[in-house]
Protein backbone atom coordinates (compact mmCIF):
# COMPACT_ATOMS: atom_id res chain seq x y z
CA UNK A 1 0.00 0.00 0.00
CA UNK A 2 1.26 3.65 -0.85
CA UNK A 3 -0.21 5.86 1.66
CA UNK A 4 1.10 7.79 3.88
CA UNK A 5 -0.39 8.05 7.38
CA UNK A 6 -1.96 11.42 7.48
CA UNK A 7 -2.51 12.48 11.23
CA UNK A 8 -6.11 13.69 11.94
CA UNK A 9 -5.32 16.10 14.46
CA UNK A 10 -5.57 19.69 12.79
CA UNK A 11 -2.60 21.58 14.29
CA UNK A 12 -0.03 18.89 13.83
CA UNK A 13 1.63 18.84 10.63
CA UNK A 14 3.79 15.67 11.00
CA UNK A 15 3.39 12.86 8.42
CA UNK A 16 4.93 9.36 9.69
CA UNK A 17 5.30 7.23 5.61
CA UNK A 18 5.81 3.55 7.04
CA UNK A 19 5.17 1.64 3.78
CA UNK A 20 8.82 0.69 3.28
CA UNK A 21 8.71 -1.35 6.73
CA UNK A 22 6.07 -3.96 5.14
CA UNK A 23 6.71 -7.12 3.46
CA UNK A 24 5.38 -6.08 0.55
CA UNK A 25 7.83 -3.12 -0.16
CA UNK A 26 10.88 -4.80 1.15
CA UNK A 27 10.29 -8.69 1.08
CA UNK A 28 8.98 -11.41 3.07
CA UNK A 29 11.84 -12.46 4.92
CA UNK A 30 12.71 -8.78 6.10
CA UNK A 31 9.44 -6.60 6.24
CA UNK A 32 6.74 -6.71 8.71
CA UNK A 33 2.74 -8.03 8.22
CA UNK A 34 0.62 -5.03 8.99
CA UNK A 35 -1.21 -7.50 11.32
CA UNK A 36 1.73 -8.38 13.14
CA UNK A 37 1.45 -4.28 14.09
CA UNK A 38 -2.60 -4.19 14.19
CA UNK A 39 -1.68 -7.02 17.03
CA UNK A 40 -0.01 -5.37 18.59
CA UNK A 41 -2.93 -2.51 19.43
CA UNK A 42 -4.31 -4.26 23.10
CA UNK A 43 -0.95 -4.44 25.03
CA UNK A 44 -0.25 -0.47 23.42
CA UNK A 45 -3.52 0.40 25.18
CA UNK A 46 -2.65 -0.94 27.97
CA UNK A 47 0.38 0.92 28.11
CA UNK A 48 -1.66 4.15 26.97
CA UNK A 49 -3.85 3.40 29.86
CA UNK A 50 -0.87 3.43 32.07
CA UNK A 51 0.85 6.43 31.11
CA UNK A 52 -2.42 8.60 31.36
CA UNK A 53 -3.05 7.19 34.98
CA UNK A 54 0.37 8.37 35.66
CA UNK A 55 0.84 11.39 34.12
CA UNK A 56 1.51 14.33 36.06
CA UNK A 57 1.75 12.42 39.20
CA UNK A 58 5.38 9.98 38.15
CA UNK A 59 5.53 11.07 34.74
CA UNK A 60 5.80 15.05 33.79
CA UNK A 61 6.69 15.37 30.21
CA UNK A 62 4.17 15.57 28.36
CA UNK A 63 2.35 18.02 30.71
CA UNK A 64 5.47 20.37 30.10
CA UNK A 65 3.75 21.89 26.86
CA UNK A 66 1.05 23.12 28.71
CA UNK A 67 2.74 25.04 31.45
CA UNK A 68 2.36 29.00 30.45
CA UNK A 69 3.75 30.36 33.69
CA UNK A 70 7.12 29.04 33.65
CA UNK A 71 7.16 29.79 29.83
CA UNK A 72 6.52 33.80 30.86
CA UNK A 73 9.03 33.44 33.47
CA UNK A 74 11.13 31.98 31.14
CA UNK A 75 10.73 34.96 28.30
CA UNK A 76 10.86 37.42 31.35
CA UNK A 77 14.34 36.19 32.01
CA UNK A 78 15.67 35.54 29.19
CA UNK A 79 14.96 39.09 28.09
CA UNK A 80 16.90 40.31 30.94
CA UNK A 81 20.08 37.97 30.11
CA UNK A 82 20.09 39.18 26.46
CA UNK A 83 20.35 42.89 27.60
CA UNK A 84 23.19 42.16 29.64
CA UNK A 85 25.34 39.63 27.69
CA UNK A 86 27.33 38.71 24.98
CA UNK A 87 27.99 35.19 25.42
CA UNK A 88 25.49 32.77 26.95
CA UNK A 89 26.83 29.18 28.37
CA UNK A 90 25.24 25.92 29.04
CA UNK A 91 26.94 24.20 31.81
CA UNK A 92 25.20 20.46 31.69
CA UNK A 93 25.80 17.03 30.54
CA UNK A 94 23.27 14.55 28.83
CA UNK A 95 20.06 15.11 28.98
CA UNK A 96 20.72 18.16 30.97
CA UNK A 97 23.08 19.65 27.48
CA UNK A 98 21.80 17.45 24.48
CA UNK A 99 18.31 19.42 24.35
CA UNK A 100 19.79 22.80 24.21
CA UNK A 101 21.65 21.63 21.76
CA UNK A 102 19.10 20.19 19.56
CA UNK A 103 17.63 23.59 19.94
CA UNK A 104 20.64 25.68 18.83
CA UNK A 105 21.30 23.42 16.07
CA UNK A 106 17.75 23.61 14.47
CA UNK A 107 16.89 26.69 15.01
CA UNK A 108 19.17 29.40 15.36
CA UNK A 109 21.66 30.20 12.00
CA UNK A 110 24.17 27.27 11.21
CA UNK A 111 26.43 29.88 11.83
CA UNK A 112 24.81 31.93 15.17
CA UNK A 113 28.54 32.45 16.87
CA UNK A 114 30.21 33.81 13.71
CA UNK A 115 27.56 36.12 13.04
CA UNK A 116 28.19 39.98 13.31
CA UNK A 117 26.14 41.03 16.35
CA UNK A 118 24.12 43.44 14.78
CA UNK A 119 22.98 40.93 12.10
CA UNK A 120 19.48 40.42 11.94
CA UNK A 121 19.53 36.73 12.46
CA UNK A 122 21.33 36.43 14.97
CA UNK A 123 17.96 38.18 16.57
CA UNK A 124 19.91 40.24 19.24
CA UNK A 125 20.80 37.49 21.14
CA UNK A 126 24.19 36.49 22.60
CA UNK A 127 26.83 34.04 21.00
CA UNK A 128 25.55 30.41 22.47
CA UNK A 129 27.99 27.36 23.65
CA UNK A 130 27.32 24.20 25.34
CA UNK A 131 30.05 22.83 27.31
CA UNK A 132 29.10 19.25 28.11
CA UNK A 133 32.07 18.05 28.98
CA UNK A 134 35.62 18.18 31.03
CA UNK A 135 38.10 17.46 28.53
CA UNK A 136 40.93 19.62 30.03
CA UNK A 137 41.69 20.51 26.40
CA UNK A 138 37.87 21.30 25.75
CA UNK A 139 37.86 23.59 28.56
CA UNK A 140 41.47 25.67 28.29
CA UNK A 141 39.97 26.52 24.53
CA UNK A 142 36.69 27.37 25.75
CA UNK A 143 38.44 29.70 28.42
CA UNK A 144 40.33 31.49 25.32
CA UNK A 145 37.52 32.62 23.96
CA UNK A 146 34.83 33.22 27.44
CA UNK A 147 37.27 34.57 30.00
CA UNK A 148 37.80 37.87 28.37
CA UNK A 149 34.74 38.48 27.91
CA UNK A 150 33.50 37.23 32.02
CA UNK A 151 31.74 40.36 32.55
CA UNK A 152 29.91 40.48 29.31
CA UNK A 153 29.02 36.42 29.77
CA UNK A 154 25.81 35.04 31.42
CA UNK A 155 25.85 30.84 32.38
CA UNK A 156 23.09 28.73 32.87
CA UNK A 157 24.29 25.59 35.62
CA UNK A 158 21.93 22.92 34.49
CA UNK A 159 21.83 19.46 37.00
CA UNK A 160 18.78 18.20 37.88
CA UNK A 161 20.38 16.35 40.82
CA UNK A 162 22.25 19.07 41.61
CA UNK A 163 25.53 17.06 42.01
CA UNK A 164 26.72 15.40 38.89
CA UNK A 165 30.35 15.72 39.03
CA UNK A 166 30.71 17.15 35.27
CA UNK A 167 28.25 20.08 36.12
CA UNK A 168 28.89 20.43 39.68
CA UNK A 169 33.24 21.31 38.24
CA UNK A 170 32.16 23.60 35.58
CA UNK A 171 30.03 25.41 38.23
CA UNK A 172 33.11 25.50 40.72
CA UNK A 173 35.40 27.06 37.74
CA UNK A 174 33.13 29.41 36.98
CA UNK A 175 32.10 30.87 40.75
CA UNK A 176 36.22 31.07 41.15
CA UNK A 177 36.99 32.85 37.72
CA UNK A 178 34.08 34.91 38.50
CA UNK A 179 35.38 36.10 42.13
CA UNK A 180 38.87 36.23 41.21
CA UNK A 181 37.81 38.49 38.52
CA UNK A 182 35.93 40.39 41.21
CA UNK A 183 32.30 39.99 39.59
CA UNK A 184 29.44 38.80 41.67
CA UNK A 185 28.59 35.04 40.53
CA UNK A 186 25.15 35.13 41.65
CA UNK A 187 24.77 38.15 38.78
CA UNK A 188 26.32 35.49 35.82
CA UNK A 189 24.89 32.44 36.86
CA UNK A 190 21.47 31.25 36.91
CA UNK A 191 20.79 27.79 38.05
CA UNK A 192 17.86 24.77 36.71
CA UNK A 193 17.66 21.87 39.04
CA UNK A 194 15.45 19.88 41.28
CA UNK A 195 13.30 22.44 43.07
CA UNK A 196 13.92 20.88 46.41
CA UNK A 197 16.68 21.71 48.52
CA UNK A 198 16.96 18.21 50.34
CA UNK A 199 17.80 17.30 46.97
CA UNK A 200 19.60 19.29 44.93
CA UNK A 201 22.68 20.70 46.50
CA UNK A 202 22.58 23.38 43.94
CA UNK A 203 19.22 24.00 44.91
CA UNK A 204 21.21 25.14 48.46
CA UNK A 205 23.26 27.03 46.87
CA UNK A 206 20.95 28.88 45.29
CA UNK A 207 19.40 29.76 48.65
CA UNK A 208 22.77 30.36 50.39
CA UNK A 209 24.63 32.38 47.11
CA UNK A 210 21.54 34.40 45.91
CA UNK A 211 21.71 32.57 42.20
CA UNK A 212 17.89 33.02 40.33
CA UNK A 213 17.30 29.12 39.42
CA UNK A 214 14.50 27.56 37.48
CA UNK A 215 13.22 23.75 38.33
CA UNK A 216 13.29 20.38 37.00
CA UNK A 217 10.03 18.96 37.80
CA UNK A 218 10.65 15.95 40.29
CA UNK A 219 9.16 14.31 38.01
CA UNK A 220 10.32 14.58 34.49
CA UNK A 221 14.31 12.97 33.94
CA UNK A 222 16.78 14.86 32.34
CA UNK A 223 16.64 13.35 28.89
CA UNK A 224 12.83 14.31 29.05
CA UNK A 225 12.81 17.72 29.84
CA UNK A 226 14.19 19.51 26.93
CA UNK A 227 10.79 21.13 26.89
CA UNK A 228 11.45 22.28 30.80
CA UNK A 229 13.51 25.32 31.80
CA UNK A 230 16.20 23.04 31.05
CA UNK A 231 15.54 23.49 26.87
CA UNK A 232 13.93 26.54 27.56
CA UNK A 233 15.95 29.10 28.84
CA UNK A 234 18.22 29.21 26.71
CA UNK A 235 16.12 28.86 23.23
CA UNK A 236 14.36 31.79 24.32
CA UNK A 237 17.85 33.40 25.06
CA UNK A 238 18.56 32.48 21.26
CA UNK A 239 15.56 34.15 20.40
CA UNK A 240 13.57 31.30 19.76
CA UNK A 241 9.94 31.46 19.79
CA UNK A 242 9.34 29.30 23.04
CA UNK A 243 5.43 29.73 22.72
CA UNK A 244 5.50 28.02 19.20
CA UNK A 245 7.79 25.42 20.49
CA UNK A 246 5.51 24.64 22.86
CA UNK A 247 2.30 24.50 21.09
CA UNK A 248 4.01 22.30 18.39
CA UNK A 249 4.91 19.89 21.18
CA UNK A 250 1.01 20.39 22.66
CA UNK A 251 0.07 19.38 19.11
CA UNK A 252 1.75 16.64 18.99
CA UNK A 253 1.00 15.52 22.91
CA UNK A 254 -2.56 15.33 21.64
CA UNK A 255 -2.35 13.49 18.59
CA UNK A 256 -0.59 11.02 20.76
CA UNK A 257 -3.55 11.31 23.64
CA UNK A 258 -5.49 7.92 21.59
CA UNK A 259 -4.26 4.10 21.89
CA UNK A 260 -5.10 4.06 18.13
CA UNK A 261 -2.29 2.77 16.08
CA UNK A 262 -3.80 4.13 13.16
CA UNK A 263 -4.30 7.60 15.08
CA UNK A 264 -0.96 7.68 17.20
CA UNK A 265 2.42 8.23 15.59
CA UNK A 266 4.24 7.83 18.12
CA UNK A 267 2.65 4.23 18.81
CA UNK A 268 2.71 3.26 15.65
CA UNK A 269 6.44 4.20 15.83
CA UNK A 270 7.33 2.89 19.19
CA UNK A 271 5.47 -0.81 17.64
CA UNK A 272 7.00 -0.84 14.34
CA UNK A 273 10.39 -0.30 16.05
CA UNK A 274 9.80 -3.11 18.62
CA UNK A 275 8.30 -5.90 16.30
CA UNK A 276 12.02 -5.15 13.90
CA UNK A 277 13.83 -5.28 16.89
CA UNK A 278 12.80 -8.58 17.27
CA UNK A 279 13.54 -9.91 14.12
CA UNK A 280 16.76 -8.97 14.56
CA UNK A 281 16.78 -4.89 13.40
CA UNK A 282 18.28 -4.06 16.75
CA UNK A 283 20.06 -1.08 15.20
CA UNK A 284 17.66 2.15 15.23
CA UNK A 285 19.58 4.99 12.79
CA UNK A 286 17.97 8.25 12.77
CA UNK A 287 18.87 10.01 9.78
CA UNK A 288 17.13 13.88 9.01
CA UNK A 289 18.02 15.20 5.50
CA UNK A 290 18.43 18.51 7.20
CA UNK A 291 22.22 19.85 9.00
CA UNK A 292 19.64 21.72 11.21
CA UNK A 293 18.41 18.78 12.78
CA UNK A 294 21.65 16.68 12.89
CA UNK A 295 21.88 17.72 16.61
CA UNK A 296 18.05 16.25 17.15
CA UNK A 297 19.81 12.81 15.99
CA UNK A 298 22.05 13.18 18.75
CA UNK A 299 19.26 14.42 21.27
CA UNK A 300 17.20 11.03 20.22
CA UNK A 301 20.25 8.60 20.56
CA UNK A 302 20.45 9.68 24.49
CA UNK A 303 16.68 9.61 24.87
CA UNK A 304 16.14 6.10 23.11
CA UNK A 305 19.40 4.36 24.60
CA UNK A 306 19.31 5.82 28.03
CA UNK A 307 15.25 5.23 28.29
CA UNK A 308 15.41 1.19 26.50
CA UNK A 309 18.93 -0.31 27.24
CA UNK A 310 18.07 -2.01 30.21
CA UNK A 311 19.18 -5.12 31.99
CA UNK A 312 15.83 -6.14 33.79
CA UNK A 313 12.25 -6.14 33.33
CA UNK A 314 9.25 -4.39 35.55
CA UNK A 315 9.79 -7.91 37.03
CA UNK A 316 13.26 -7.88 37.87
CA UNK A 317 14.16 -10.26 35.55
CA UNK A 318 17.57 -9.83 33.50
CA UNK A 319 16.34 -9.47 30.22
CA UNK A 320 19.09 -7.60 28.48
CA UNK A 321 17.45 -5.25 25.92
CA UNK A 322 17.21 -1.91 23.90
CA UNK A 323 17.55 -1.26 20.02
CA UNK A 324 21.12 0.59 19.61
CA UNK A 325 20.30 4.22 18.04
CA UNK A 326 22.49 5.56 15.72
CA UNK A 327 23.01 9.48 14.37
CA UNK A 328 23.40 10.08 10.47
CA UNK A 329 23.05 13.12 8.49
CA UNK A 330 22.05 13.73 5.11
CA UNK A 331 23.13 13.74 2.68
CA UNK A 332 26.58 13.69 4.17
CA UNK A 333 26.18 9.75 5.49
CA UNK A 334 25.29 8.81 1.96
CA UNK A 335 28.67 9.15 1.18
CA UNK A 336 29.86 7.33 4.30
CA UNK A 337 27.82 4.62 6.42
CA UNK A 338 25.22 4.50 3.87
CA UNK A 339 27.38 1.76 2.11
CA UNK A 340 27.02 -0.23 5.49
CA UNK A 341 23.39 0.85 5.71
CA UNK A 342 22.42 -0.77 2.13
CA UNK A 343 24.50 -3.73 2.00
CA UNK A 344 25.94 -4.71 5.41
CA UNK A 345 24.18 -6.97 8.11
CA UNK A 346 20.43 -6.85 8.37
CA UNK A 347 20.24 -5.26 11.68
CA UNK A 348 19.22 -1.84 11.27
CA UNK A 349 15.49 0.22 10.79
CA UNK A 350 16.24 3.66 9.56
CA UNK A 351 14.19 6.48 10.15
CA UNK A 352 14.56 9.48 7.82
CA UNK A 353 13.34 13.13 8.48
CA UNK A 354 12.35 14.86 5.35
CA UNK A 355 12.02 18.53 5.35
CA UNK A 356 10.01 19.95 2.92
CA UNK A 357 11.06 23.08 2.71
CA UNK A 358 14.72 22.82 3.91
CA UNK A 359 15.36 26.33 2.67
CA UNK A 360 16.79 28.96 5.40
CA UNK A 361 13.91 31.26 5.03
CA UNK A 362 12.27 30.11 2.03
CA UNK A 363 14.41 31.09 -0.92
CA UNK A 364 16.44 28.05 -2.22
CA UNK A 365 19.81 28.55 -3.73
CA UNK A 366 20.15 27.93 -7.11
CA UNK A 367 23.23 25.98 -7.56
CA UNK A 368 24.44 27.81 -11.03
CA UNK A 369 23.25 31.14 -12.43
CA UNK A 370 25.55 31.30 -15.80
CA UNK A 371 26.47 29.38 -18.17
CA UNK A 372 27.57 25.55 -17.37
CA UNK A 373 29.39 22.36 -19.15
CA UNK A 374 26.85 19.93 -20.75
CA UNK A 375 27.43 17.18 -18.70
CA UNK A 376 26.72 19.29 -15.46
CA UNK A 377 23.87 20.82 -16.92
CA UNK A 378 21.15 18.82 -14.86
CA UNK A 379 22.83 20.20 -12.02
CA UNK A 380 23.49 23.72 -13.46
CA UNK A 381 19.68 24.27 -14.19
CA UNK A 382 18.24 23.11 -10.44
CA UNK A 383 18.85 24.13 -6.82
CA UNK A 384 20.03 22.66 -3.99
CA UNK A 385 16.82 22.17 -2.23
CA UNK A 386 15.69 20.23 -5.37
CA UNK A 387 19.56 18.19 -5.40
CA UNK A 388 18.66 17.24 -1.50
CA UNK A 389 14.94 15.90 -1.84
CA UNK A 390 16.05 13.65 -5.00
CA UNK A 391 19.05 12.87 -2.70
CA UNK A 392 16.27 11.91 -0.09
CA UNK A 393 14.32 10.22 -2.30
CA UNK A 394 16.94 8.34 -3.84
CA UNK A 395 17.69 7.01 -0.68
CA UNK A 396 14.60 5.45 0.60
CA UNK A 397 14.14 3.78 -3.03
CA UNK A 398 17.47 2.27 -2.34
CA UNK A 399 17.20 1.21 0.72
CA UNK A 400 13.74 -0.08 0.33
CA UNK A 401 15.36 -2.04 -2.75
CA UNK A 402 17.87 -3.76 -0.87
CA UNK A 403 15.36 -4.87 1.55
CA UNK A 404 16.10 -2.39 4.50
CA UNK A 405 13.33 -1.42 6.59
CA UNK A 406 12.92 2.53 6.59
CA UNK A 407 10.15 4.98 7.98
CA UNK A 408 10.42 8.74 6.81
CA UNK A 409 8.71 11.33 9.36
CA UNK A 410 8.05 14.47 6.87
CA UNK A 411 7.77 18.05 8.06
CA UNK A 412 7.22 20.81 5.48
CA UNK A 413 10.18 22.93 7.13
CA UNK A 414 12.69 23.08 10.50
CA UNK A 415 10.70 25.68 12.96
CA UNK A 416 10.11 26.04 16.35
CA UNK A 417 6.26 24.08 16.53
CA UNK A 418 7.78 21.51 14.15
CA UNK A 419 10.87 21.00 16.49
CA UNK A 420 8.31 20.89 19.56
CA UNK A 421 6.17 18.65 17.71
CA UNK A 422 9.89 16.61 16.92
CA UNK A 423 10.83 16.12 20.60
CA UNK A 424 7.24 15.10 21.93
CA UNK A 425 7.50 12.37 18.86
CA UNK A 426 9.89 10.75 20.21
CA UNK A 427 9.28 10.97 24.31
CA UNK A 428 5.71 9.20 23.55
CA UNK A 429 7.25 6.86 21.09
CA UNK A 430 10.10 5.75 23.74
CA UNK A 431 7.48 5.59 26.42
CA UNK A 432 5.43 3.49 24.64
CA UNK A 433 8.30 1.47 23.83
CA UNK A 434 9.41 0.86 27.37
CA UNK A 435 6.19 -0.90 27.43
CA UNK A 436 6.52 -2.98 25.12
CA UNK A 437 9.77 -4.10 26.76
CA UNK A 438 8.06 -4.28 29.89
CA UNK A 439 11.36 -2.02 30.96
CA UNK A 440 10.97 1.29 32.96
CA UNK A 441 12.08 3.85 30.28
CA UNK A 442 12.60 6.72 32.87
CA UNK A 443 15.31 5.52 35.09
CA UNK A 444 19.02 5.17 34.29
CA UNK A 445 20.72 2.50 36.91
CA UNK A 446 23.88 2.46 34.03
CA UNK A 447 24.49 6.21 34.22
CA UNK A 448 24.33 6.24 37.79
CA UNK A 449 26.60 3.67 38.46
CA UNK A 450 29.12 5.80 36.21
CA UNK A 451 28.50 8.81 38.62
CA UNK A 452 28.28 7.09 41.32
CA UNK A 453 32.02 5.49 40.70
CA UNK A 454 33.57 8.49 39.36
CA UNK A 455 32.80 10.12 42.95
CA UNK A 456 34.52 7.28 44.49
CA UNK A 457 37.66 7.28 41.97
CA UNK A 458 37.92 11.06 42.59
CA UNK A 459 37.24 10.74 46.76
CA UNK A 460 33.70 11.89 47.69
CA UNK A 461 33.57 10.97 51.17
CA UNK A 462 30.94 8.09 51.70
CA UNK A 463 31.98 6.53 47.73
CA UNK A 464 34.33 3.50 47.04
CA UNK A 465 36.23 3.40 44.01
CA UNK A 466 35.35 0.62 41.79
CA UNK A 467 37.97 -2.24 42.18
CA UNK A 468 40.62 -2.52 39.87
CA UNK A 469 40.10 1.11 38.03
CA UNK A 470 44.19 1.45 38.63
CA UNK A 471 43.30 5.54 38.37
O1 LIG B 1 18.64 11.73 31.16
C1 LIG B 1 19.20 11.64 32.23
O2 LIG B 1 18.58 11.45 33.28
C2 LIG B 1 20.70 11.82 32.32
O3 LIG B 1 21.29 11.81 31.07
C3 LIG B 1 21.03 13.12 33.02
O4 LIG B 1 20.47 14.19 32.32
C4 LIG B 1 22.54 13.34 33.14
O5 LIG B 1 23.11 12.24 33.79
C5 LIG B 1 22.84 14.60 33.92
O6 LIG B 1 22.22 14.54 35.18
P1 LIG B 1 21.98 15.86 36.01
O7 LIG B 1 21.02 16.72 35.30
O8 LIG B 1 21.45 15.39 37.34
O9 LIG B 1 23.30 16.52 36.18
Amino acid sequence: MNKDQVMNAPRSVLVMNDENVYADAIGAGHGLQRAEVAALAGRVAEFHRALRAQRGADIGFPELPYDAALAGQVRTAADEIRARCDNFVVLGIGGSALGAIAVHGALNHPFHNLLPSGHAARRGAPRLFVLDNVDPALIAAFLDVVEPELDRTVFNVITKSGSTAETMSQFLMVRDLLRRRGLDPAERIVLTTDPDPKRSLLRRMAQDEGYAAFPVPANVGGRFSVLSAVGLLSAAVGGVDVDALLAGAAAMDQRCGTADLDANPAARYAAIQYLLDGKGKSISVLMPYSSALRRLADWYCQLWAESLGKRQDLAGHDVFVGPTPVASVGVTDQHSVMQLYQDGPFDKVITLVEVEDATLGGADVPICTGDSEEELAYLAQSTFGKLLAAELAATRCALRDKHRPNLTLRVPRVGPAVLGELFMFFEHAVACSGGLYGINPFDQPGVELGKVYTYGLMGREGYDAPRGAGV
